[in-house]
């Protein structure tokens, strides 16, 4: 490993360096801001914001969640009762919602997942002690006590200000099933249904943003071959009806095919030459794509104390994604040119080497500063391909994979992907505007990749934001950063970064990985950022207009 901590003493020479140079350079480090290494001594890269040259809308659900009924996900995750002694309400933990919240979460799935497969919705609503209890056979043989069914979802999305994204139920389930569901949730009239939903304390229907119809159903979902699967897609996507009036138009439900299981296409030729040839009664709005960063299957790949090779072998995979999406794209643009159908990366992430110690069905893993990068990246990939990608969701939010958070009874800790997300909050529905940079070259033994990577967008405000990654765990970047036709004046963010890639937070050590503020002044109308190795800096610019 070469990334790793300098010794104390040429640590401490080191800040009282970059210091002084930073005051030379005009870069002003604020109040706890991350300690810099000097600038290397190549010139500094420049990076050209085109504020004239605008891109497609970020949709906010790019910057989803994903929950499933797996491990401590749901139940401790989010669900810990109405009588518990943390702080929740109506059974929903309060530390939870605050910390989503503050991600301005703008959707979540549920409630799987292979686990949506095997759901039966009925058996979690009405009262409590009448709810079946039933095996969670694909994630670890828990039991499953639906104490958490579809009105404890939906008052959760509702608590933390977000949509609801609900998958049904194609493989053991039915079409009577989905469209009884649908009925439940979003019937405004005295249906049998409605009748129950508000019986069960829930008057007005429910929104639903998003159906999901099925899940991987090339696995999990029933090892359907393509042509099987279109044939029940095209009977859900026509019965499993949202029957509010409030949501159609432009807020009506949008309909989520199975797609490609990663790079194998043979799910996104099928649905999308069903979609050309559609007849009146059915249409999908979106086609999902599974794509995790495992380093092979099944996931070996530790989550801690891993080598600087292990961190450049992830991180040179899930760049991966850029050529997935752009693979599938090309396919979706021969059915459908005019992008009317979106891409909708509804599970991605990291996929590592359970924690040791826990039920290796939990899917339990500890979150570095690599998963941070990872996400970064990811987002990034997805911003720059927004006239597709329509939504995303991370595995998972809590306790589960690439988590946001981690709880353990009452506590609760915040993972440095969580910081990425609060980080790029600002990106949600601002508008992609073009970059151009040379991104250079990170090697790590006989791999090579990209060095830096960067995104801008421009907000509802009119404020521009920009999104700088660091790959490179051992060399700080330097950027020298102009917004053409305009005289940028001072940047002000947050960078996170820490000493090491695999770098965590624990309950013992909660900020080991936390944003530090960063600002900068123009120095003739360019911006001077100096980015410390293995970082993801976001900052917001200000002109001089
Ligand atoms: O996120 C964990 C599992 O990964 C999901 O249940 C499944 O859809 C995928 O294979």
């Amino acid at each position: 490993m070469t990334m790793l901590l300098r010794p104390r003493g040429e640590r401490v020479l080191l800040i009282a360096l970059a210091a002084r140079m930073a005051l030379a350079a005009g870069l002003v480090v604020g109040t706890n801001a991350v300690a810099q290494t000097p600038p290397a001594s190549a010139p500094p890269t420049p990076l050209t914001i085109h504020a004239d040259r605008s891109g497609p809308i970020i949709n906010r659900d790019i910057f989803g969640q994903f929950a499933e009924h797996l491990g401590h996900g749901i139940y401790d995750g989010v669900w810990v009762g109405r009588s518990s002694s943390i702080p929740n309400v109506r059974g929903i933990r309060s530390d939870v919602v605050k910390a989503l919240r503050a991600l301005k979460t703008p959707v979540v799935r549920w409630p799987g997942g292979c686990f949506a497969e095997e759901y039966h919705w009925r058996q979690g609503v009405g009262p409590v002690d009448k709810r079946s209890s039933t095996i969670n056979s694909n994630w670890g043989d828990a039991i499953e006590p639906n104490t958490f069914g579809t009105d404890e979802f939906m008052d959760f999305v509702s608590q933390i200000g977000s949509e609801a994204y609900i998958t049904v139920n194609v493989a053991s389930g039915s079409p009577q099933e989905a469209a009884e569901w649908l009925d439940y949730m979003t019937a405004d009239k005295p249906t049998t249904q409605e009748k129950d939903r508000e019986a069960n304390g829930h008057k007005a229907p429910y929104r639903v943003k998003y159906l999901g119809i099925g899940n991987e159903s090339w696995g999990c979902g029933g090892a359907m071959t393509p042509d099987d699967y279109v044939e029940h897609m095209k009977v859900y996507a026509r019965f499993a009806r949202n029957l509010d009036p409030a949501q159609s138009g432009p807020l009506a439900m949008q309909r989520i095919a199975v797609g490609p299981d990663g790079a194998k296409q043979d799910y996104t030729e099928a649905v999308m030459k069903a979609w050309k040839d559609r007849v009146w009664s059915w249409s999908i709005e979106g086609l999902s794509l599974h794509s995790y960063t495992t380093g092979g299957w099944p996931p070996a790949y530790a989550a801690t104390g891993f080598a600087e090779k292990d961190y450049a072998t992830l991180v040179k995979e899930t760049l991966g994604m850029e050529a997935m999406i752009a693979n599938t794209t090309a396919i979706m643009d021969r059915y459908d040119p005019n992008k009317q159908v979106g891409l909708i990366v509804d599970e991605w992430g990291t996929w590592l080497a359970p924690t040791a110690g826990t039920n290796p069905g939990f899917l339990v893993q500890q979150n570095s500063l690599r998963d941070a990068v990872i996400a970064a990246l990811n987002l990034d990939i997805f911003a720059r391909h927004a006239d597709r990608v329509r939504m995303t969701n991370i595995a998972q939010m809590i306790n589960v994979l690439q988590a946001m958070i981690v709880t353990d009874g009452p506590r609760m800790l915040l993972t440095p992907t969580y910081y990425v997300y609060r980080m790029y909050a600002p990106f949600q529905d601002a508008q992609l505007i073009s970059t151009t940079f040379e991104p250079g070259v990170y090697g790590q033994g006989a791999l090579a990749m990209a060095r830096v990577d960067a995104i801008a967008a421009r907000d509802k405000r009119g404020g521009v934001w920009l999104a700088v990654t660091n790959i490179d765990p051992n060399r700080p970047a330097d950027i020298s950063v102009a917004i053409e036709g305009v005289k940028a004046r001072s940047v002000t963010g947050e960078v996170l970064t820490a000493d090491r890639v695999d770098a965590v937070n624990t309950f013992e050590k909660p900020d080991v990985v936390e944003p530090r503020p960063i600002t900068a002044q123009a120095v003739g109308g360019r911006i001077q950022l100096h980015l410390p190795p293995k970082s993801v800096t976001v900052v917001s610019i200000s002109d001089q207009r």
